[in-house]
């Protein structure tokens, strides 16, 4: 009989693909499904239905799953980690430029002159205000990376392709990460160290307890005034009250974050996104791709891989 795989978001067709139609019935909807396959739905234990052997996500955190619940009911949560690495990788690429350039505000200002049709007038307002909109580069600039994991690692790299100085902090880096990584990522023994030295801050770290409001008033008053700070990993990681205090005393040049929170939008030294770090084709085909596989593996053959 074919296995029912429940779907509680879009998932890559590429993905889907991977689980064949004699073998599995897929749905947005089933009362006793085998499994469930989801991105971003944020699914309570009461949701989890007793037929249901394991879980899948196509992308790399698991913070919308009872993860505990799971355990305890002997059901594996897969994910993704590494598949949207890349996507996330050019996000942070693209925010460190927000940063260090003043692109948003000469961006706009730009669109603000629709209606003039005289080219010469055009020239004239630019010249008189391209000033306001300079900025700095990122090349000899330091950048601390916090979390060298798949997306922390390739963030260092792409860094160092810019010329940017890297420091790396990780107490938890695994052998394999510490292979990959660039020789010339220099790592710090603490991570104040990191914040006290570097000009971009940028956070690759999960979610948990242990993360939770890590970056606190105390790291953040360690930052130089003119730093930026870069969150594309998880809002909680950074204790919002400090931050807004930070940025109330000038402690901070910028922050830059892949999610909007009420309390910042709006703000002038903040620059929000829709957490779109991970929207990108080839990041959902590689989620849905890896997530689908092991799924897969573990039903037809009881493998757990990611786990
Ligand atoms: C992830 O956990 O993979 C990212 O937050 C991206 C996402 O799922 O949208």
């Amino acid at each position: 009989m074919a296995k029912r795989i429940l779907t509680l978001n879009q998932i890559s067709v590429r993905g889907l693909e991977r689980l064949p139609r004699e073998r599995y019935e897929i749905a947005s909807e089933f009362t006793n499904p085998d499994a469930i396959l989801l991105r971003s739905h944020k699914l309570g234990a009461a949701d989890i239905a007793d037929s249901v052997l394991a879980i899948a996500r196509a992308g790399a955190g698991t913070n919308n799953i009872p993860v505990d619940a799971c355990t305890q009911r002997g059901i594996p949560v897969f994910n993704s980690p590494g598949a949207n690495a890349n996507a996330v990788k050019e996000l942070v690429a693209a925010g460190l430029l927000l940063g260090s350039r003043g692109i948003i505000d000469g961006v706009d200002y730009v669109a603000g002159l629709r209606g003039i049709s005289d080219a010469a007038a055009l020239n004239q307002a630019l010249e008189a205000n391209k000033k306001r909109f300079k900025g700095n580069e990122l090349q000899g600039k330091t950048l601390g990376v916090v979390g060298l994991g798949a997306i922390g690692s390739l963030v260092a790299d792409m860094a160092l392709t810019l010329g940017m100085d890297v420091i790396g902090y990780d107490p938890a880096l695994s052998v394999d990460a510490a292979w990959r990584l660039s020789s010339q990522v220099r790592k710090a023994d603490t991570l104040s160290m990191v914040f006290a030295r570097s000009d971009y801050v940028t956070l690759h770290l999960p979610a948990l307890e242990s993360t939770r409001g890590l970056v606190s008033a105390e790291l953040l008053q360690a930052m130089p005034a003119d730093s930026c700070l870069l969150n594309f990993a998880r809002q909680e990681i950074v204790d919002e009250d400090a931050l807004l205090a930070a940025l109330e005393r000038g402690g901070l040049r910028k922050y830059i974050a892949d999610f909007p929170s009420p309390a910042l939008i709006g703000r002038k030294d903040v620059i929000l996104m829709p957490h779109i770090g991970a929207s990108t084709d080839e990041a959902e085909d590689n989620c849905a791709i890896m997530a689908a596989d092991q799924l897969r593996d573990f039903l037809e053959n009881g493998n757990i891989r990611n786990a």
